[in-house]
């Protein structure tokens, strides 16, 4: 892997200080920073080459088309998809899960019929479903987590019965950094012809994800948490699901012909994408595609272990620091409480200390409450973070907890 120092001049957001101080960025689960390279992307849409895709005749509108199309090749191919027509673009996670919950709800779901999510999801991963289930008459399960922040598969297990239509699980928590064993959670659903939906917006930026070996029918992530730019996101569905299961916005582009008394939706991917996208984002997701696979995506997993452990190791060695979520598979998600000191006030000293941690339920609250928690704060690292980022932080949360007691 390319030298740490090297790395970091990759993004012009980290040489920034504020206050005069160089902003330790302990944020990445929110949102991840963009390396020139994506950005000089987008820049270079605007300036060389910018018109719609998919629309005109002219010389501008096949250049911006062919990128935009050669983009969802790279994505297709970073997932290991078996086919470019089941990469669909949606502005986010949370608009591809939307979708799902949508069209598959109109295409399968009848009353009685069971989704099953569990209690380690994000907000996007409950309410879609929920909205989904109240349309249909459908029920929401909820598979269990121990304290260790893990999903129970025995008790998972036993929800599925024949009354599953879906299983719609996150591939990494948001709030605690467990990876969830989805090529299980898969395979159990299939045993079953049950399909899975994943949800991989923790998950992409930090493992290789190949989805024929996980075997899902559904995969969801959004770009700007894997350093390319924000309002893009993908969904991978299988072609089957996807042939059958109605648009969930209808528009230009979407159609193959329209008349007042009937409609031929267009084919895979293009029935599900209505309207004009945003095209220069989805060139610079490729090219921040392009520059994971330069640095090397085992090489970010095993540089992201290291920063774990050691952030592990340092913050469990300070007095009044408890650590939450402590299962066996982590990614580089570090979620804590200061005992006697609430999270928001520890969270506003860190900012004036120039550390970026989020503070809060971080759009979980059913795990949060689960944990008998009100929120935690959340440092969230990745591969441009340093051991000595990491000394800041834990410097940062001695002086606070001196400012207390
Ligand atoms: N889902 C993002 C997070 O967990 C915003 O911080």
């Amino acid at each position: 892997m390319k030298d740490i120092i090297e790395i970091r001049k990759d993004f012009p957001l980290l040489q920034k200080e504020i206050g005069g101080r160089r902003i330790v960025y302990f944020d990445n689960a929110a949102t991840t920073q963009k390396p020139i390279c994506v950005i000089e992307a987008v820049d270079e849409v605007y300036r060389s080459y910018n018109a719609n895709v998919h629309r005109g005749v002219h010389v501008l509108s096949d250049m911006v088309s062919e990128a935009y199309e050669n983009a969802r090749e790279k994505i297709r191919d970073f997932i290991n998809a078996s086919k470019k027509e089941e990469i669909i673009f949606t502005s986010g996670t949370t608009a591809s899960i939307n979708a799902v919950a949508f069209s598959f709800g109109e295409r399968y779901i009848k009353p009685g019929d069971e989704i099953i999510i569990s209690n380690l999801e994000h907000h996007s991963n409950i309410v879609p479903w929920q909205m989904m289930c109240e349309r249909k008459g459908a029920r929401l399960k909820v598979i269990p987590v121990t304290d260790r922040g893990e999903i129970i598969m025995e008790k998972y297990v036993k929800l599925l019965t024949e009354k599953t239509k879906l299983v719609a699980i996150t591939q990494v928590s948001n709030a605690l950094g467990t990876i969830v064993p989805v090529k299980e959670v898969t395979a159990l659903a299939h045993q079953l012809g049950i399909p899975v939906l994943i949800d991989g917006a923790q998950g992409i930026q930090h493992c290789q994800v190949d989805i024929q070996e996980i075997g899902c029918d559904f995969y969801t992530f959004s770009g700007h948490k894997i350093y390319g730019p924000a309002g893009t996101g993908i969904l991978y569905g299988r072609e089957k699901y996807l042939e059958e299961m109605p648009p969930w916005h209808g528009g230009g582009d979407m159609i193959k012909s329209v008349s007042f008394e009937k409609t031929v939706y267009n084919d895979l991917p293009f029935k599900f994408e209505a309207g004009t996208p945003n095209y220069p984002g989805f060139i610079g997701l490729g090219r921040a595609i392009d520059y994971i696979r330069e640095l090397g995506m085992e090489d970010i997993s095993n540089r992201e272990k290291r920063l774990l452990d050691y952030a592990t190791e340092k913050l469990s060695g300070i007095d009044r620091v408890k650590i939450i979520g402590n299962a066996a598979e982590k990614v580089s998600v570090i979620s804590f409480v200061i005992e006697g000191i609430h999270q928001y006030d520890a969270g506003m000293i860190l900012d004036k200390l120039g550390i970026a941690v989020r503070t809060g339920n971080h759009c979980a609250q059913p795990l949060i409450e689960r944990l008998g928690l009100e929120g935690t704060i959340r440092a969230s690292l990745c591969f441009y973070n340093t051991e000595e980022e990491i000394d800041t932080l834990a410097e940062g949360i001695r002086k606070v907890i001196r400012m207390f007691y």
